[in-house]
């Protein structure tokens, strides 16, 4: 079991370059990430997704499932698509620099005037590289580093709870994403914080969420979990389950089957992307406007609270040290201290 952390995150490593790049090595890479739906693919098809700076390439095709790429041509480094042609239907790859043609599994098929190479050539040399991901939840995860821990550790307390309503067939109800001008880590605390939602979102996520006295935490080995009534009036046990998991992502679930996927990626020091997939039954669909709208309302809330805090946290001393020393942790704040802890146990002392 990971020891909570007993204090926040000192200032300095919200602002820190070399502490950015020890996270890539030692925390971020350990884990996986939820990059799309399913159900957002053609049946036959590939989808180009910018992640922390790569440019990944994601495929279906019948019979071989769903494989992702490095979106890199091996030829001269193109990209085979661009992220804003979205979803496209195909059944191969063509580059569009010097036309090498790859099949959905990442084999090449063919290159342009390939004669000319010569006998030397060997199109099995050239396959494009591979990133390991898996399917959970209707989700691709990718693996952000060389040695993965296996996912169903990241995700220990989300199956332990909630796995038989995790894999429910789903569809997408929406999608939104924006810059967020704060750390990464900012919008991750703020998204663990069960002390701030009846102050700061009395009318949105508080009403989901009910009364305080009745909330469940509860710590895993690498997840965390906040579980509520629902619906908040009602006598009933069912439970909405809102997960932190490592390194930046929270899965929202609720007993009729709604899922929300929400990510922090880090962009640069002072900013990330925050990345919302909105999963669910088909019969949501003609209320998705507005289950998505009430996502982004309480999202828009945090905003201002977290570039707030990102001020905060970034203003320096005379010496050019970060000056801020972060308040006592509230008991509703443990799921910040858990996620800090783990932090803190796999980063370099
Ligand atoms: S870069 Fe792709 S074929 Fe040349
Ligand atoms: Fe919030």
């Amino acid at each position: 079991m990971i020891p909570l952390a007993t204090t926040f995150l000192p200032a300095a490593f919200y602002g820190c370059a070399a502490v950015a790049r020890q996270e890539w090595r030692h925390y971020i890479g350990r884990f996986w990430q939820p990059l799309l739906p399913v159900a957002a693919l053609p049946l036959a098809g590939a989808q180009a997704i910018e992640l922390a700076g790569r440019s990944l390439l994601i495929t279906q095709a019948t019979g071989q499932g769903v494989q992702v790429f490095v979106n890199r041509c091996p030829h001269r480094g193109v990209a085979f698509l661009p992220e804003k042609a979205g979803a496209r239907p195909c059944r191969k790859l063509i580059c569009p620099y010097h036309g090498w043609t790859y099949g959905l599994d990442g084999r090449l098929l063919a290159a342009a005037r390939e004669a000319d190479y010569g006998d030397g050539f060997d199109r099995r040399a050239w396959d494009l590289e591979p990133v390991p991901c898996q399917v959970v939840a209707g989700m691709i995860w990718i693996a952000l580093g060389r040695e993965p821990l296996p996912l169903e550790q990241q995700l220990d307390l989300v199956l332990e709870e909630a796995q038989p309503l995790l894999e429910q067939p789903r569809v997408v109800l929406g999608r939104h994403r924006q810059t967020l001008a704060c750390n990464w880590k900012i919008a991750h605390d703020n998204t663990l914080d069960d002390y701030h939602v009846a102050i700061a979102h009395p009318a949105t996520l508080h009403r989901e969420q009910g009364p305080v006295r009745l909330y469940r935490h509860r710590l895993g080995g690498y997840a965390n979990l906040l579980a509520t009534p629902w619906p908040s009036s009602a006598s009933g046990t069912a439970e909405f389950l809102t997960f932190g998991l490592p390194p930046w992502n929270h899965l929202l679930l609720w007993p009729d089957g709604r899922l929300a996927v929400i990510s922090f990626v880090p962009q640069s020091l002072t900013s990330c992307q925050l990345e919302l997939w909105l999963l669910g039954e088909a019969c949501w669909l003609p209320q998705a406007d507005r289950l998505l709208q009430e996502l982004r309302s309480f999202l828009a809330e945090d905003q201002a609270l977290v570039e707030s805090a990102q001020q905060g946290y970034a203003t320096l001393d005379a010496s050019g040290d970060a000056s801020f020393r972060p308040g006592p942790p509230h008991r509703l704040e443990q799921r910040i201290l858990h996620h800090q802890g783990l932090y803190t146990s796999l980063m370099p002392h």
